[in-house]
């Protein structure tokens, strides 16, 4: 990895250890509103200009293995189809036949070299364009031409698939910024998905996205496990650009050079940084990315309304030989799931304490600044004019973003 990089980490890493109050530029973080986790307005406008407009991850490219893979989510809130064509590039559409707007597909993913509507079979190409239309004589002047499904954004970076609704995104490469190449460092091309796992949480979205951006909670919510491993008072942050972020926290001596993984399974692109420390990637809006050897996971938190949300975790793992999963890696999910129900344990208790007539704003210490940084992105991707009154964050962070 960038040599500069990785000494500036382990430079802060020391500093954060060393400090007894707060670091010099540290400033008081102004109260994050708590109405905006509760407030329907605001998650109507979250629907439209957060999950309507930003890059969601939804796979790995191998997920689509051959010409006419096609894979279905509805989990930005619109039904949108990913399918590979035939010249092998991955495209998106909305899954809506350009006749009455019935579903092209009803499965979840499959292979088909036509995706042919379930109402009266229209049927389209692997790229979108419509190819035929049953008892066409009834139609006067169908412009079959201009009938392909409607196209969605979907681009690829080191093999990881993202769709945008919003024809006006930035490219991929260019929001991403400076994770792209760090989080290079995993070599997604050679990954191959382990499983998914799926929690159903009772709480706004943005509350467990928040817990993912701190390490604050691991000793008194993580005791007996992520406590042992890590030691949270190393943790050093980045405020990156687009409300993405960068995580450090250190592991304690015993384990920093142990072996997590079999030689078999590890991954050898992983670099000595990445194995010593926990570092995860906040990718602005819904996605959280621990990196490691062997098995990792893309946190997704998808909200499935004002107050549940789906966390969707998506494992990968170095490709391995033969059909069958290497058992380690699913042990490893395993063992994740049990912090992950740790979290989750707390996420709708919070949400019915902030319910409440006893609710009162969020106070923020700044070793959990990622938290600010991110609810600041999403006033900005909202607009903040058009905020609901009283439930904006403030802009007192904007000036600690930094470029790498
Ligand atoms: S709605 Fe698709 S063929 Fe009629
Ligand atoms: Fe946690």
């Amino acid at each position: 990895m960038d040599s500069t990089l990785e000494r500036t980490i382990r430079d802060r890493i020391d500093e954060e250890k060393a400090r007894t109050a707060p670091p010099a530029e540290a400033i008081e973080i102004p109260l994050i509103p708590v109405g905006r986790y509760t407030d329907a307005a605001f998650y109507e406008l979250e629907k439209q200009r957060i999950f309507g407009r930003s890059w969601l991850f939804v796979g790995h490219e191998s997920e689509w293995p051959q010409a006419g893979s096609y894979r279905l989510t509805t989990r930005s809130g619109a039904p949108i189809v990913v399918v590979r064509g035939e010249d092998g590039e991955l495209r998106g559409f909305y899954n809506a036949c350009r006749h009455r707007g019935a579903p092209v597909t009803r499965d979840e993913c499959g292979t088909a070299r036509r995706l042919t509507c379930q109402y009266h079979s229209w049927s389209y190409g692997t790229d979108g364009t419509l190819k035929s239309v049953p008892d066409s004589r009834s139609f006067t002047d169908l412009d079959q031409g201009s009938l392909g499904l409607v196209p969605v954004r979907c681009e690829t970076w080191d093999g990881w698939v993202f769709i945008s609704e919003d024809a006006q995104a930035v490219p991929l490469l260019e929001f991403l910024g400076p994770i792209a190449d760090q989080m290079a460092e995993i070599d997604g091309p050679a990954m191959r998905a382990v499983g998914t796992q799926v929690h159903r949480l009772e709480c706004n979205w943005k509350l467990m996205v928040d817990a993912f951006l701190e390490v604050y909670h691991v000793r008194t919510v993580h005791p007996d496990n992520a406590a042992f491993l890590y030691n949270d008072q190393s943790a050093t942050v980045t405020m990156l650009p687009h409300g993405n972020s960068r995580l450090t926290v250190e592991k304690h001596d015993a384990f920093r050079d142990f072996a997590m993984v079999s030689e078999e399974n590890d991954n050898p692109a992983v670099p000595l940084l990445w194995r010593q420390t926990s570092t995860s990637f906040g990718i602005f809006p819904n996605l959280v990315v621990p990196m490691d050897t062997g098995a990792f996971t893309f946190l997704c938190m998808w909200p499935t309304s004002g107050t549940t949300t789906d966390l969707e975790l998506r494992w990968y793992a170095p490709a391995w030989a033969g059909d069958e999963v290497p058992q380690e890696h699913l042990d490893r999910m395993v063992l994740f799931d049990t912090v992950m129900a740790q979290d989750q344990a707390n996420m709708a208790p919070i949400q019915a304490s902030i319910s409440s007539p006893g609710a009162r704003p969020f106070h923020i210490g700044w070793h959990e600044r990622l938290i600010h940084h991110f609810e600041r992105a999403v006033d900005l991707a909202i607009g903040p004019d058009l905020l609901p009154v009283g439930t904006a964050v403030s802009d007192a962070l904007d000036g600690y973003v930094e470029l790498a």
